[in-house]
């Protein structure tokens, strides 16, 4: 009898101790809030720019440049951690078929308040192939509500900036967002390219103080390339309202916008506000605005000289079906060279990997 009771006795122990490592293990996963650190450094027009502040990429002589964009990868720990490892397949898949020079990701890499193993995850995956990373947030990537997530604004830039490939860099913290900054492509000792990447978090714009800053950046890199304003790419969550227009002038078949490669529009483009920075990027040479945000459209239509592409979603969850043949889920490869840019959108289903609707420009 007292054998039995000892037996019961150390089984009650063990139980209550995993109980309590469980809760406390739930606690730290699910609901504390990590508030990561906080960095004020803010920005004035008046401060002088310092090309050697901003980050290069090297582009190989005589090779194209590819960058691979993954839009709306959208990982929760809670829902989608059963799903993980198709997603880390189909990754795995895009990035071996376009063999990228740099991957971006634009926006909404995780979904919900529960965001700190998807995130951390993700990015063990992104250095695993040892290729620049460059990522930017979305509406989803620290909380449903406003900086609601376990893993905070702060945090995820801490995660960020920590990543051995990443080139995440906090921007000023009086921007409205602090996943704000620029990078550019060298070949040869040469600007090839200029990468803005612009945090259009939670907002339904880039803001005026964004806007200065870009123009800021553009300008001072300008200077410090034989007074001409370098060709810019520029990577941000929430499509501008000229996305709508661009589409709008496409159906109509007016001049100033024609569509490169299949267009497939499921959504409206509601969500953006005008605030000029289609004009500011246009006059500081931008030849490219990338944005994600919204899973049933997929397309690049060249307005005023400017190509604006809808990224193609990455990831199966919240993938669309637009027809009965086409499922929109995979991402957008862009391969630069000299003179052009190819832009290619690699289709993902379920059922089989295949590449659909190749298109240059
Ligand atoms: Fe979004």
């Amino acid at each position: 009898m007292k054998k039995t009771k000892k037996i019961l006795i150390i089984l009650f122990s063990i139980l209550s101790s995993l109980i309590v490592v469980a809760l406390i293990s739930a606690y730290f996963l699910f609901l504390h809030h990590y508030k990561g650190t906080n960095i004020v450094n803010e920005w004035s027009k008046t401060d002088e720019f310092n090309i050697e502040s901003i980050a290069t990429v090297e582009k190989q002589k005589d090779k194209d440049f590819v960058v691979l964009n993954l839009a709306d990868v959208q990982m929760c720990d809670l829902e989608d951690i059963f799903h993980f490892s198709t997603i880390k397949s189909e990754i795995d898949y895009l990035v071996k078929t376009t063999k990228p020079n740099l991957i971006t990701l634009t926006g909404d890499q995780t979904w919900s308040n529960e965001n700190l193993i998807s995130l951390k995850v993700l990015i063990s995956w992104l250095d695993s192939y040892k290729i620049p990373y460059a990522p930017v947030f979305g509406n989803h990537d620290y909380g449903n509500q406003k900086d609601s997530a376990v893993a905070s604004q702060n945090f995820c830039c801490d995660l960020y900036e920590k990543g051995k490939y990443s080139l995440f860099k906090r921007g000023p913290s009086n921007l409205g967002a602090l996943g704000n900054y620029v990078f550019n492509i060298v070949e040869d000792g040469k600007i090839f390219k200029t990468i803005y990447m612009l945090d259009s978090g939670y907002e339904d714009k880039i803001t005026d103080q964004q806007i200065e800053w870009f123009n800021w950046n553009a300008d001072g890199i300008k200077s410090a390339n034989n007074g001409e304003y370098s060709q810019g790419m520029v990577f941000f969550h929430k499509p501008l309202p000229e996305y709508a227009t661009a589409y709008r002038h496409y159906s109509w078949d007016m001049s100033d916008a024609e569509a490169i490669g299949e267009v497939y529009q499921n959504w409206s483009m509601s969500g953006s506000m005008q605030n000029g920075f289609f004009d500011a990027a246009k006059s500081k040479n931008v030849v490219d605005i990338v944005c994600g945000h919204q899973h049933g459209n997929n397309w690049t239509i060249k307005y005023q000289d400017v190509r604006l592409t809808f990224a193609l979603k990455t990831g199966e969850l919240g993938g669309y079906y637009s027809d009965e043949t086409t499922y929109l889920n995979g991402a957008t490869a862009f391969c630069l060279s000299e003179d052009s840019t190819q832009i290619q959108n690699i289709f993902v289903d379920e059922k089989q990997f295949h590449i659909n609707g190749s298109h240059n420009d």
